[in-house]
């Protein structure tokens, strides 16, 4: 994997780049939507790739390790080959799903036992497992298995809990380095910062990620109920350590104004599932504000959901319509609403780029920020 960066806004730290793997390039900042369970929920390849634009996708180890299994995933030659999506795939490495989905769990030095949500099963994750787990899927980018601290945390409860994700990264790494890609193609794999939200175990853990001088590295453990104020002060923080030549991945951020920020920040990596679980919830993002299309406001409006999006979907049907579709409890309804949402999600990050590559991303983003935020 490498990474070109292409422009530098000359008013923020905003970056665009290329990112190539094996399966394509991206070009960043970019939103990967998720697609947890192999799927983006009620989204086909197809609208993923035509109307949203979606250069690279998220699968869950934890999902996919526990539904369909390894066995199946072997025997399809990897993720992509299963699914048909053969742009790129990132897969995170379960150090957030295991702690937010699993029943109970411990956590040792070895790694985590857990159950699984599904049948009650006991299964253990460790670096290395997690590693081959990723091996088997074949995800272009594998996560580093790690601990995501809830907040707020106690300072020595993320003083410990972060010298042990350092210590997994580096049985990830002699694993990762020790191992080969099982489908013929290159695999590379991005270390995670943790240490909550106190400075100085920011500092030490961005300082010690930058030190493994892999090809990207991410931030985790932000957005989990910390202040956004607070979150962009540790993104910066934390960006101003990691290296400028590679990609920057913020982990599940977050709501538009969220991944504007943080892009003037020098992040170039995004993945959230708001814009698919609002979506089916009927909130729909546009280019003038948030919509919730199931008030009565919208039962007479037959505007398209949105006109300058430009997509087939957001041009196609009418707010009316949609809302008729959520009040019915439609399948179509969250069908529309989801490629909908991400197709604005995308639009969003194209425009960020244009804007950073033509030196005027900060004024835009401002103005952006209160749009796009506004209830309508
Ligand atoms: N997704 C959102 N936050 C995190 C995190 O801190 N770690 C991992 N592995 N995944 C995440």
């Amino acid at each position: 994997m490498t990474f070109d960066l292409v422009a530098h806004d000359p008013q923020s730290k905003a970056r665009a780049g290329v990112v190539h793997t094996a399966h394509g390039a991206i070009q960043t900042p970019i939103f990967m939507p998720v697609g947890t369970a192999g799927t983006v929920k009620a989204v086909q390849q197809r609208d993923l790739k035509d109307d949203i634009k979606a250069q690279i996708i998220l699968g869950n180890t934890y999902h996919l390790y526990l539904r369909p299994g390894l066995d199946v995933l072997r025997a399809a030659g990897g993720l992509h080959k299963f699914n048909g999506w053969d742009r790129p795939i990132l897969t995170d490495s379960g150090g957030y799903q295991v702690y937010s989905l699993s029943g109970t769990r411990k956590i040792k030095e070895e790694g985590v036992k857990f159950r699984s949500h599904i049948d009650g099963s006991q299964h253990l994750f460790s670096p290395e497992g997690v590693m081959d787990i990723q091996r088997t899927i074949g995800a272009d980018i594998m996560m580093a298995f790690d601990e995501c601290t809830p907040w707020p945390c106690e300072y020595d409860y993320a003083a410990r809990s972060l010298d042990m994700t350092h210590r997994w990264l580096k049985r990830c790494i002699e694993r990762f380095d020790s191992t080969e890609g099982h489908y013929g193609y290159e695999q590379t794999l991005f270390p995670i910062v943790q240490g909550s939200t106190f400075k100085d175990l920011r500092i030490k853990s961005a300082e010690f990620i930058a030190e493994q001088g892999r090809e990207g590295n991410a931030i985790g453990g932000l957005s989990v109920g910390e202040p956004a104020e607070m979150m962009y002060e540790m993104t910066e923080l934390v960006c101003d350590i990691l290296p400028q030549d590679k990609p920057r991945y913020l982990m599940g951020v977050g709501t538009p104004a969220n991944i504007l920020e943080n892009i003037a920040l020098g992040v170039d990596m995004f993945d959230c599932v708001m814009p698919t679980r609002n979506a089916r919830n009927g909130m729909l993002f546009t280019t003038q504000g948030i919509i919730n299309i199931t008030n009565k406001k919208w039962q007479l409006d037959f505007e398209p959901l949105d006109q300058e999006l430009g997509g087939y979907v957001s041009t196609f049907y009418s707010r009316s319509y949609v809302r008729h579709l959520f009040q019915s409890q439609e399948m179509l309804g969250p069908q529309i609403a989801s490629i909908h949402n991400l197709s604005f999600y995308l639009w969003l990050v194209q425009q960020a780029r244009e804007q950073i590559i033509a030196g005027t991303f900060r004024d835009w983003k401002d103005k952006m920020v209160k749009q796009v935020m506004t209830r309508l």
